[in-house]
């Protein structure tokens, strides 16, 4: 089996270089354009820290594709094949990032076959760096990450988005899920900004479950290792195999918290990422 110990030490070592252009402008004025929508940010930092990104790998190993978030936006095609592919998110947090709230992350996972091999998450104002290989655990700065493995859904801390959509349908579906969660009842309901940092809280045992409905793949891609290699479980939210391209996930502490929130929430629907 393949080693890519090199290209995981490789991808740290650039996420952190790039932490540098993220930081040295977060406390800066910002020029805000919209995508998909008004709750949908870019900035020119996003667009050059995933320059800053492909070009330093793609200097270091030619053969590698790419999947960015800009990329895509500025109107790449989106298509996750057998080759060695890099999935980034230059800033999960884009308007946390234009608002200063705290949690922004560099995302970065890295696919072989469609399989990810490995995922790093810098959460660059906390400083956390978040990585995880297959088969080799996951880690926060060094030191080892387990999940929580609370098996009882009314013993949980459930974090979620409200994300970019703001259509009536996407609306009600998303706070009648919370609703629906919150008369279980769980411990609580949380939400950082950042789809990539909320859950990598579930590989550190602090929260015990997350969902989200519209997110993409390049906020997900690198977490969802993080959280298997902790021990976390990964699913879609109908409860099927986890599709990093389905624009749906639930991560948990247990397969029997991932069911239980399968069973109650609801998907609004939404174009998978791999279709134009
Ligand atoms: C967004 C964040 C947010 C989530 C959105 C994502 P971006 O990513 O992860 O938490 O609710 O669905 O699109 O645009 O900041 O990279």
């Amino acid at each position: 089996m393949a080693d890519w110990t090199d290209c995981l030490n490789f991808g740290i070592s650039i996420a952190k270089q790039a932490s540098e252009v993220v930081l040295s402008a977060f406390q800066q004025h910002k020029e805000v354009k919209l995508k998909s929508s008004p709750a949908d940010l870019v900035t020119e930092t996003d667009q050059r820290v995933e320059k800053i990104l492909i070009s330093a790998i793609r200097n270091r190993y030619p053969q590698h594709r790419f999947i960015g978030e800009e990329s895509v936006a500025a109107g790449e095609h989106l298509e996750l094949t057998d080759s060695p592919t890099w999935i980034i998110d230059p800033i999960d947090g884009t308007v946390n990032f234009v608002h200063r709230f705290p949690f922004v992350a560099i995302s970065i996972a890295f696919t072989v076959n469609r399989q990810t091999q490995f995922g790093i998450v810098y959460s660059c104002v906390e400083d956390k760096l978040f990585y995880a290989q297959r088969g080799g655990g996951a880690f926060l700065n060094g030191e080892p990450l387990h999940a929580s493995g609370q098996q009882d859904i009314s013993r949980c801390v459930v974090v979620t988005e409200i994300g970019a959509e703001r259509d009536d349908v996407a609306l009600s579906t998303m706070t009648s899920n919370i609703r629906r969660l919150l008369q279980f009842p769980v411990h609580g309901v949380r939400a950082l900004g950042t789809a990539a940092v909320d859950m990598c809280q579930v590989a550190t045992g602090g929260a015990d479950a997350y969902y989200h409905i519209g997110m993409h793949c390049w906020d997900i891609a690198a977490s969802a290792i993080i959280v298997q290699e902790a021990g976390g479980v990964v699913m879609d939210t109908d409860g099927s195999e986890f599709d990093m391209m389905s624009r749906r996930v639930i991560a948990a502490s247990s397969a029997a918290v991932a069911d239980r929130i399968a069973q109650v929430i609801q998907a609004f629907p939404c174009c998978r990422d791999d279709e134009d």
